[in-house]
Order: C-alpha cells, then structure tokens, then sequence
C-alpha cells in the first residue's frame, strides 16, 4: 500500500527529466548502492530549497548525484551547491550525471571525508549556506549538525535524510550504533533552542524520513 500511494504521487506530481532517470541507471548500471532519495522525496526537495530561495546549497553525501539533481535544478542561474562525498568512484559517476542534466556548472564535488571538508570551510570562513542536507554515514549525523549550525545563518534550513529508519529509531531495544546516531541527531535537532524542527516521514518500501528544521532569527 505504501508503495502504490508513492506511485501515485509520483505519477501525478513527479515528471522527472530523462537525465534523472538516466543518473539512476547509470549509477545502478555502475554497482553504486539503490539508495538515493526517492523521486518524490526529491521533488519535496527541489520544493524546499524553492521556497527557501536557496542560493547557496550544501550537500553531505553525494552518491550518484540524484538528490544533487533535484536541488541544483532550484538554484537560480548564478547559484552553487557544494557537495561532499568520500568515495571518488562515485563522485566520478555522480560528475558524468550531472554534466549530462547541464547542473554541473552550479555544482562543485569534493572528494574525501565530510568531516574535513567541513572543517576546512569553517577555517576559511565560507559563506553561509541557505541550505544544507545531511544524507551521508548515519553515525556521522550529529557531527555534521554541529558543522551545518556553523555555516548557517538566521532562516536557513537544514535538512537530513533516513531520520525514522522503519521505524527502529522508536524502539529503544535497538542498540545499533547508526540508529544510535540518528536518534542523537533528532533529539539534538528538536531540541535545540536555535531551530524549528518537525521530522516528516517518508513512505516508500518503509517508512523513512525526513528532518527539516530551521534557523531561528
Ligand atoms: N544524497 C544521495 C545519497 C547519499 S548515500 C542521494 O539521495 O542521491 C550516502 C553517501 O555518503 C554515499 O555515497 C557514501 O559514500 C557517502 N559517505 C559515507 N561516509 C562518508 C563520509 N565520511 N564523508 C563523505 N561522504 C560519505
Ligand atoms: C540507506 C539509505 C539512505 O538513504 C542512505 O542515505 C544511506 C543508507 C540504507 O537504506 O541503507
Ligand atoms: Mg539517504
């Protein structure tokens, strides 16, 4: 029922260009893991960084480059999103992707672990970003919060993927460490004085979801 129900939402409200379709089965046809957003999840993607009017993007966890699809194609003509990825295979395949959608002048890939890179940007001072969405390893969420409350600034929003987890984020008998991580990361979140968070679930096979909280003036 889940499935049919995204399908339907995906068909009324999910035309996707080629490109996009083409990404995925580039990045399946290359061994890279299935697990990129959804296409409507993509979409409500694409919708927040719209309303937002985003002009700078942050992405942590790049994979074949699909969800980096859905948000470049929200940035106006002079907008940049950065993202991150540990894996230079993928980034080869994601790369090769977004060239082919035409995004990848807006988009600047950078190889090796999130963390660094993300400390390197606070050294340097980087703008902030207007938006930023945390998809990459589970057990580096609540890291990556500390990192995107310090490149954020009052009205930006900060998003993060897998927050619901089936489910297992609600049974506190499982100790696994990246669903340790994630319910420190929603409890971080929701709780922090600076933000406004609701965490939205996601249907697809399961039900996963989504958290987007933002910065308090
Ligand atoms: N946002 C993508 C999916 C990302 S999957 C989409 O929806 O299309 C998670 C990605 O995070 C994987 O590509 C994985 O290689 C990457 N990753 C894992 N650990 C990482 C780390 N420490 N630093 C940067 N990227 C990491
Ligand atoms: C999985 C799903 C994701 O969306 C992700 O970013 C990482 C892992 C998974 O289902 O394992
Ligand atoms: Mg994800």
């Amino acid at each position: 029922m889940l499935e049919q129900i995204d399908r339907y939402i995906e068909d009324l409200c999910t035309p996707e260009p080629d490109a996009f379709k083409q990404a995925v089965r580039d990045a399946v046809a290359a061994g890279l893991p299935e697990i990129q957003v959804s296409p409507n999840e993509g979409k409500l993607l694409y919708l927040l960084a719209k309303i937002a009017g985003a002009r700078r993007i942050l992405e942590i966890g790049l994979l074949g480059g699909y969800s980096t699809l859905w948000l470049a194609s929200a940035l106006p003509a002079d907008g940049q999103l950065i993202t991150l990825e540990l894996d230079e295979d993928y980034a080869t395949v994601a790369r090769r992707n977004i060239e082919r959608a035409g995004l990848l002048a807006k988009v600047s890939i950078r190889v090796g672990p999130a963390a660094d890179a993300l400390e390197k940007m606070v050294q340097q001072s980087e703008p902030a970003f207007d938006l930023v969405f945390i998809d990459a390893d589970k057990d580096g969420y609540p890291v990556y919060l500390e990192y995107a409350l310090r490149l954020t600034r009052p009205g930006s929003l900060i998003l993060a993927d897998n927050v619901i987890r089936g489910g297992r984020v609600t049974d506190p008998r499982n100790t696994d460490l990246s669903v340790r991580a994630i319910r420190e990361f929603n409890q971080k979140l929701a709780s922090h004085p600076g933000l406004e968070t609701i965490l939205l679930p996601i249907m697809r096979h399961d039900v996963d979801g989504l958290a987007i909280a933002r910065v308090k003036e």
